[in-house]
């Protein structure tokens, strides 16, 4: 080859070079570029399965922007599964339950459900509303529990997808007729649940009557930001809270406000919930651990922040935001190896805790408490904002 024809090459190779490592960085920065595009919203709808009695129960799954999934289905509007990274951006299924449908019709306490008419318990399941008794379904003992023998968790929902510009979601509705479980009134309840494109869980409940009757919706969510690894007792909880509603044997406030301070139920600075659970106080007794309502802080009429959970060894945060007067902070005391959930894992004792903002138990017979009381021409409106974050 002659000079000129060396030289020609070299330049050539230069520039193929060039282009070729032009190209890779062009590949690294679309792969990199991949990376930080943001996935489309989607929901997908599919059959779960089918109630003993026939009925279709179908399946939304969720996800948002940021890779977070929640799965929840029209039976008992319950979350089945809710994806969110930790601190790695690893996800997991931080709440418990089962993978099929038939775990949820055999045996379940309330994992995920929408509870309803009235969240927690009604003393001796009776109330007197405008000089008339009435006489509620008992089973929790001689109490009446989340809505009775078959509340809003063991019922199949209508359903509706909703698309927003900052989530996707299902809107559930439910008719509960006059005289079910014993309540007066057709209750038309309707339940959204929205995963944000922040990371949030965010649950819109509605509900109108045409007969005055209490209604005291909640989520019974059992979460546990391990992804399910271990028990909850490492978690660290703050409540909003400086009082909360002791209660005698059978779970029933006894209608005092007590404070917090100087006891194991303060968790005004966020404290291991393992840390005192086993403490030698006569109110964490009855239930076996924390089983208790917490009377929160509230700065206006719209959300406050109830509670926030730190999870040290993934990372996870989780904020729980809400309109209502107060929160039932249930360690999963009753929970005793006895289920054994998704992918095969044991729910050991306090393996899930729940948040379950509320109005407080047993409203209906305590005057003194925020009334749970709804009207025919009102309109019962809540929400409760889960919001999880990591660091
Ligand atoms: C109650 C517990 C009950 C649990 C599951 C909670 O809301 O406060 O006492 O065991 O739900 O049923």
């Amino acid at each position: 080859m002659s000079t000129r024809t060396w030289r020609l090459a070299a330049f050539a190779a230069v520039w193929v070079g060039a282009l070729i490592v032009l190209a890779s960085c062009e590949r690294a920065s679309r792969i990199v570029g991949k990376k930080e595009t943001k996935q489309a919203m989607d929901i997908d709808v599919t059959t779960f399965g089918k109630t003993s009695e026939g009925q279709e129960v179908k399946l939304y799954a969720l996800r948002n922007t940021r890779g977070a999934t929640a799965k929840i289905m029209t039976y008992g509007a319950i979350v089945v599964s809710l994806e969110m990274p930790d601190a790695k951006g690893q996800m997991d299924d931080i709440v418990l339950g089962y993978d099929n449908l038939e775990g949820y019709l055999k045996v379940t306490p309330y994992f995920g459900a929408i509870v309803g008419r009235y969240g927690n318990r009604i003393g001796k399941g009776r109330f007197t509303l405008d000089g008339v008794t009435y006489t509620l379904v008992t089973n929790n003992n001689e109490n009446h529990l989340h809505g009775g023998l078959k509340g809003f968790d063991k019922v199949v929902w209508d359903d509706k997808p909703v698309w927003k510009a900052d989530g996707v979601g299902v809107e559930l509705s439910y008719l509960s007729k006059d005289g079910e479980e014993g309540y007066p009134g057709n209750l038309k309840a309707t339940v959204t649940y929205l995963l944000t494109n922040k990371n949030e869980l965010r649950i819109d409940y509605v509900a109108t009557t045409d007969k005055a009757t209490p209604v005291n919706l909640t989520h019974h969510g059992y979460f546990n930001l391990t992804g399910g690894e271990r028990d909850i007792l490492g978690h660290v909880l703050m409540l909003n809270a400086d009082k909360f509603t002791p209660v005698d044997a059978g779970l029933i406030p006894t209608g005092d406000l007590q404070p917090v301070a100087g006891t194991p139920m303060d968790f005004t600075k966020p404290t291991a919930i393992g840390e005192r659970i086993e403490a030698d106080f006569e109110q964490l007794k009855a239930g076996g651990g924390y089983d208790h309502n917490w009377v929160l802080h509230r700065s206006g009429k719209g959300l406050s922040l109830a509670a926030k959970v730190v999870e040290p060894t993934t990372g996870r945060v989780m904020e729980v935001w809400t309109s209502e007067p107060g929160v039932q902070f249930y360690a999963g005391n009753f929970l005793d190896g006895t289920i054994t959930g998704k992918e095969g894992k044991v729910y050991q004792h306090r393996w899930g805790f729940c948040l379950e903002t509320q109005h407080y138990p047993d409203s209906p017979n305590k005057p003194a408490f925020p009334s749970t009381i709804l009207r025919p021409g009102e309109k019962y409106e809540t929400t409760t904002v889960y919001r999880f974050s990591a660091k």
